[in-house]
């Protein structure tokens, strides 16, 4: 049994629940694993892998690139993975695709993931500000709750395998 860290950034919340069906699926494989948010202190710490996760915001990944310069030296111990979670993802645009595993990779770097995905995400206009509103209507984003709860959990299970843990 391994410990295990999936480390998280959120805003409106779809990203916590993405990290906490993470942990959940790891848990099921006998791991011991915590869903931290990044911003409530999460450090890789006392870990034997970990998972970081955060939700991208216009153009950029929220909260994983600080998290990743802030615990360089304990991240390069152990095996990481890394997911982004965005509405790119629920179009296939193959331009926000693109983008969005080009700032996964940003993000990440120095660190060589063993695993990395793009989740399709929430959108729920009402958890907005007026300004969010108004930029996700020009941006025509498509809205409603896209978690694909059966690929996250696909991904997960995969995890512990591809980090050797
Ligand atoms: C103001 C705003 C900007 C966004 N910008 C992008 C973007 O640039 N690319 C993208 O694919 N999704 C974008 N999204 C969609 C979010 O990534 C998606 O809603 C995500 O699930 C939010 O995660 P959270 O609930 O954990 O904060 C944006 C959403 C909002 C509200």
């Amino acid at each position: 049994m391994s410990r295990i860290l999936v480390a998280y950034a959120t805003k409106k919340g779809s990203t916590a629940e993405i990290a906490q069906a993470i942990a959940k699926e790891l848990q099921a494989a006998g791991h011991s694993a915590d869903a931290v948010e990044i911003a409530q202190g999460a450090s890789p710490k006392g870990y034997d892998a970990v998972v970081i996760g955060g939700p991208m915001y216009l153009g950029k990944i929220e909260g994983m690139g600080k998290f990743v310069q802030r615990h360089i030296p304990e991240l390069e111990k152990v095996p990481v993975a890394g997911f982004v979670v965005c509405l790119a993802a629920v179009t296939k645009d193959p331009e926000g695709m693109a983008w969005a595993e080009k700032a996964l990779h940003a993000a990440l770097n120095p660190l060589r993931p063993v695993a990395e995905t793009i989740f399709a995400g929430r959108l729920d206009p009402e958890k907005l500000s007026w300004f969010q509103r108004f930029a996700v209507k020009k941006a025509k984003s498509p809205v409603g709750d896209f978690r694909d709860w059966a690929a996250i959990a696909a991904w997960a299970r995969d995890l512990p395998g591809k980090m050797k843990v």
